[in-house]
C-alpha cells in the first residue's frame, strides 16, 4: 500500500499530537512530535546556560543529540536527549516559556528540520510542528492545519498539567498560549503559517473521535 505524509501544523496546545498518534498508530506509521525536538533543544541550551540570543548558540549544535526511543515495549517512541528521556521535563512551563525564543534561530532549524526530512524521507509517516507543510515536506500528501479558540487551548493544556500533579495557575497558560501564537506567527524564520493547500480543522467543539473520523475520511481519500 502506498505510503504518504502526513503534516500536521497549526496552533499551541490544540490536540495535534493527540490526532497525529492515533492516525499514527491506526495507519502504522512513525509519528515525530518535532515540537518535542525544539522543547528538548530549548532543555539543552537552559542547562548549558546558553540564551536564546547568543551569538554562539550554533557552537553547541554538535554536542546536542535529539532521538526518539521506545521505552518499557510502548510502541510509541519518547525523546532523548543525549540518551536522557526528559518527556516530562519539557512539558514544564518553564520550557513552554523559553522554546519560542530558542526556535527563531536559524541554525538549531536547520539540524531539526534535516533531521526531520532523514526520518520521514521515505513516507509512511506523520509529523505534527510548525513548519512540515512550509518547509519540512511541502511535498507532503496531506497537510492539515489545527486551531482552536486560546481559552479552549488553554483549558487542555491547564487540565494535562494539572493532571500530572504540576501546580499552574490558567491564566499564567493562557498567557503562555498566546505568547506563542504571535511568537511563532511572526518570527522571521519558518513562521507558522497556514499553506494553501492545508485543509483547515478547528476543532473547538470537537471530540478525538470526531477529529478522528474527519482526518481518517481525508487519508482514505489520498490512499486511494
Ligand atoms: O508543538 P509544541 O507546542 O510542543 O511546540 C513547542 C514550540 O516549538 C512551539 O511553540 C514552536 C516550536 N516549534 C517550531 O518552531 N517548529 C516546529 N516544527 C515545532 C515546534
Amino acid at each position: 500500500m502506498k505510503k504518504i505524509k502526513i503534516a500536521i501544523d497549526g496552533y499551541s496546545s490544540c490536540g495535534k499530537s493527540t490526532i497525529a498518534k492515533e492516525i499514527a498508530k491506526k495507519l502504522g506509521y512513525i509519528y515525530v512530535d518535532t515540537g518535542a525536538m525544539y522543547r528538548a533543544a530549548t532543555l539543552f541550551f537552559i542547562r548549558k546556560g546558553v540564551s536564546a540570543e547568543d551569538p554562539n548558540l550554533k557552537n553547541y549544535l554538535s554536542e546536542l543529540h535529539i532521538e526518539f526511543k521506545s521505552i518499557n515495549g510502548e510502541d510509541l517512541p519518547i525523546v532523548h536527549l543525549n540518551g536522557e528521556n526528559v518527556e516530562n521535563e519539557i512539558r514544564s512551563l518553564a520550557i513552554s516559556n523559553q522554546v519560542s525564543y530558542y526556535s527563531k534561530n536559524k541554525d538549531l532549524r536547520q539540524k531539526l528540520v534535516h533531521e526531520q526530512q532523514e526520518i520521514g524521507k521515505n513516507g509512511g509517516v506523520v509529523l505534527d510542528g510548525r513548519d512540515i507543510g512550509s518547509v519540512v515536506f511541502p511535498d507532503a500528501e496531506l497537510k492539515l492545519f489545527m486551531t482552536a479558540s486560546p481559552e479552549i487551548r488553554a483549558q487542555r493544556r491547564f487540565d494535562e498539567l494539572r493532571s500530572k500533579g504540576d501546580l499552574v495557575d490558567f491564566e499564567a497558560i493562557l498567557e503562555n498560549v498566546k505568547s506563542r501564537d504571535l511568537e511563532d506567527s511572526t518570527r522571521k524564520e519558518s513562521p507558522l503559517i497556514q499553506v494553501e493547500d492545508a485543509i483547515v480543522l478547528d476543532n473547538s467543539h470537537m471530540n478525538r473521535d470526531e477529529q478522528l473520523e474527519f482526518v481518517m475520511g481525508l487519508v482514505q481519500k489520498k490512499l486511494n
